[in-house]
């Protein structure tokens, strides 16, 4: 591997990790505020009502998770970053609300099958397509329940700040191929899959919708 993509990598897994109090401000700066509404354009694929259990995989600073306990859903946010787990932590308690969070790897689930009514992630690294991560899924998800993943946004807003971002976007290889189509990963292990494009004011969110047969 280049030293470039040595950099990157090590860039992502500091801000992850030692470097996730800065998540939320570089997450802000490299969508131009867009962020929030990209993960809550998962919400209402899920087709979950308040009292349903849902799964968060890789829930980084919690927001989504605060979203979702708002709405009254019973979510338990699990990743594998301890920085991330005391980021959530800290955020869902001045929130209010009662919550679960796990720290565990998403390729081996410490939950019971069938547990979940849907399962989400929005921005999750290569490992959301690994088999062992969708089989795991797949084994914790109810019948009929959906696994929700939002891929990727992107500014369509035509301005130099947004040409510069998607150009990081680019080196960074945020843009690149996934080492496997999700969708036909997904297929393998067993889901019905589609990826829906949603046009937002100024910007487009990618949604994959994976649903487990009744
Ligand atoms: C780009 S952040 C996404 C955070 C948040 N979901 C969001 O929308 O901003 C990727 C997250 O995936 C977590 N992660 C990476 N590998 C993981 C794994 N194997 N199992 C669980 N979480 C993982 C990282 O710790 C990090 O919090």
């Amino acid at each position: 591997m280049s030293l470039w993509w040595r950099l990157v990598r090590f860039g992502f897994r500091l801000l992850y990790n030692e470097m996730a109090w800065t998540y939320d401000w570089v997450s802000w700066v490299v969508s131009l505020g867009h962020w929030r509404r990209w993960q809550r354009a998962s919400i209402p694929h899920l087709q979950v009502a308040r009292g349903d259990n849902v799964l968060e995989l890789a829930h980084g600073t919690a927001n989504l998770q605060i979203d979702l306990l708002r709405a009254g859903v019973a979510v338990v946010g699990l990743d594998v970053s301890p920085f991330m787990g005391r980021m959530a932590r800290r955020k869902l308690v001045s929130s209010g609300n009662i919550f679960r969070l796990v720290r565990a790897n998403a390729m081996s689930l410490p939950f019971p099958s069938e547990s979940f009514k849907a399962v989400v992630s929005t921005f999750p690294t290569e490992f959301i397509i690994h088999p062992d991560t969708l089989r795991e899924v797949f084994r914790v998800l109810k019948p009929g329940g959906r696994f929700v993943f939002i891929p990727n946004g992107m500014l369509t807003l035509a301005n130099p700040v947004a040409w510069f971002l998607e150009w990081l976007y680019r080196i960074t290889g945020q843009r690149g191929p996934w080492p496997d189509d999700p969708l036909q990963a997904f297929k393998r292990a067993g889901f019905h899959a589609e990826m829906l494009v949603e046009e937002l004011s100024g910007s487009r969110v990618w949604i994959s919708v994976a649903e487990k047969e009744r």
